[in-house]
């Protein structure tokens, strides 16, 4: 990797020896274990902008971190895509030894949708690590954030331990799905009988993507798709995981000349000593029926025996349509997206509530205290925000619930039951029946998901 020096940009911000933001002010909360304020080891580095020129150094930085090295194309794509964000660099006496993007995504959230930066790239020089240099990163990115007035932000994380500390916390969850398709697909409805056409690639983005924009807020937590993030993203020709699978198919449901009722997008491998493999990336439909459809299609494909679905909501309907629970199983969950309420306030005000919500939040935040002490919510049960109404404002009444930021994102989408919480320790109820009521007004239709990975 070539690691020339580069200038730093003269906005160039603090030494990491300075703590920007003061510890939180405790409010009435209990004693409880938080992360102190962030501690340099090395006061030489220094946090700032990576300007346009030297974004090539940034992602060299990258592909050397995530041990990669990209084709000119995909190298082309991760440019274009770093042109439009945000982008931190961390430089030790002008040499750049840390980086990360936050891309600007829009995320649905229950009753409607928000401006989301996708905090990727995320890399720190071999020779810098442990020494406070990502920590820097995320204190200079969020002061971005916060004078660019967004409410959250998210991202995804290679290691499931690095991010709760700075306030993330996983707010939707995936399961990977696998069904043994040596045998037809057993279901107990009736299938969409309406026919199934494999789709151009270089058509998706216009009959997809419409379909995609109109279903986007139906469940929380998906990502709106731009036609580069479809052709880029979705449609590459080559997994970047795994180079023996097929290019990606796309398969969608519906009357000729009429919108699709659903589609999937799925590429397949064959193997000399085991069944081929389908591995299902996104499916989405309007019905059971349709869902149905495009199962059984899957299932159905010839030379395969296998369907590995690695990102399915919990609460699939296949899980439940299934005629077999031993031939399709559940082999696997993770945390999806993490979400970081960048400003509380902004972000509770701007999701709708499924009831009436009138009661004290006491949040820790160690590193954007502005969202720390008690608050008072009251919000009027509605569909979408724009029917609705929320207020968050400070307050010196007692809280009836204490919790940590990082927990309250992780129940924002309305995954994340606050009574489990209370149940695991990490919330407390000072006034009972708060975690109940809070989750009555948390709840969504569907439950949260994510499937674009960035
Ligand atoms: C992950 C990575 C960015 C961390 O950078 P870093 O500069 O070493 O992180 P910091 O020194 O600021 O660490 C802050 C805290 O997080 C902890 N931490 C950092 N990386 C961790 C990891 N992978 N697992 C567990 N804890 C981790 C540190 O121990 C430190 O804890 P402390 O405050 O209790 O001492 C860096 O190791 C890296 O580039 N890894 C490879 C690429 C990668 O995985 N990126 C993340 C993609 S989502």
């Amino acid at each position: 990797m070539d690691m020339e020096p580069v200038q730093p940009p003269t906005q160039s911000t603090q030494p990491l020896t300075q703590t920007t933001q003061p510890p939180a002010q405790s409010t009435q909360s209990p004693a409880q274990p938080t992360q102190p304020p962030a501690q340099s080891t090395q006061p030489s580095i220094r946090f700032g902008d990576i300007p346009e020129a030297a974004i090539d150094r940034a992602l060299s930085l990258a592909y050397l971190v995530f041990h990669e090295s990209p084709q000119d194309e995909k190298r082309k794509h991760h440019r274009d895509l770093l042109l439009g964000c945000v982008r931190v660099g961390a430089y030790d006496q002008g040499e750049l030894v840390g980086f990360l993007a936050a891309l600007p995504f829009t995320v649905s959230v229950p009753g409607g949708e928000l401006p989301c930066p996708g905090l990727t790239f995320v890399s720190v020089a071999p020779t810098h690590r442990r020494r406070g240099v990502l920590t820097g990163m995320i204190r200079e990115l969020f002061g971005k954030l916060v004078a660019d007035g967004a409410p959250i932000a998210a991202l995804w994380a290679s290691e499931d331990a690095i991010y709760g500390r700075f306030g993330f916390g996983p707010a939707t969850l995936g399961n990977t799905v696998e069904i043994d398709s040596r045998r037809p697909l057993a279901l107990r409805i009736a299938p969409d009988t309406r026919p199934l056409r494999l789709l151009d690639p270089a058509d998706v983005p216009d009959v997809l993507g419409p379909y995609h924009d109109r279903t986007l807020t139906e469940r929380p937590g998906r990502l709106a798709r731009t036609e580069a993030w479809w052709r880029e993203e979705w449609m590459v020709e080559e997994d970047e995981d795994d180079d023996e699978l097929s290019p990606p198919r796309v398969v969608t449901l519906g009357d000729p000349g009429g919108p699709i009722a659903g589609y999937a997008i799925y590429r397949t491998r064959t193997c000399d000593d085991a069944p081929g493999l389908v591995r299902l990336d996104d499916l989405e439909a309007d019905t059971p029926a349709a869902a149905a459809a495009l199962w059984r299609y899957l299932a159905s494909i010839d030379l395969t025996g296998v369907i590995r679905a690695w990102g399915r909501p919990q609460d699939d309907p296949l899980l439940l349509f299934a005629a077999d629970r031993d031939q399709v199983r559940v082999t696997g969950q993770f945390p999806g997206l993490r979400v970081r309420l960048v400003d509380v306030r902004a972000a509770l005000t701007a999701r709708s509530w499924a009831a009436p919500v009138d009661m004290v939040l006491d949040v820790r935040d160690d590193h954007l205290p502005a969202n720390a002490g008690r608050h008072h919510l009251t919000a009027t049960a509605a569909v979408t925000t724009a029917d609705g109404h929320a207020t968050y404002e400070r307050t010196d009444r007692p809280a009836d619930l204490t919790l940590d930021v990082r927990d309250l994102a992780a129940c924002y989408f309305g995954g994340t039951p606050v009574a489990s919480l209370v149940r695991a320790g990490l919330a407390q109820e000072h006034t009972p029946g708060t975690a109940r009521a809070l989750d009555a007004a948390l709840r969504t239709a569907l439950l949260p998901h994510t499937v674009d990975e960035f």
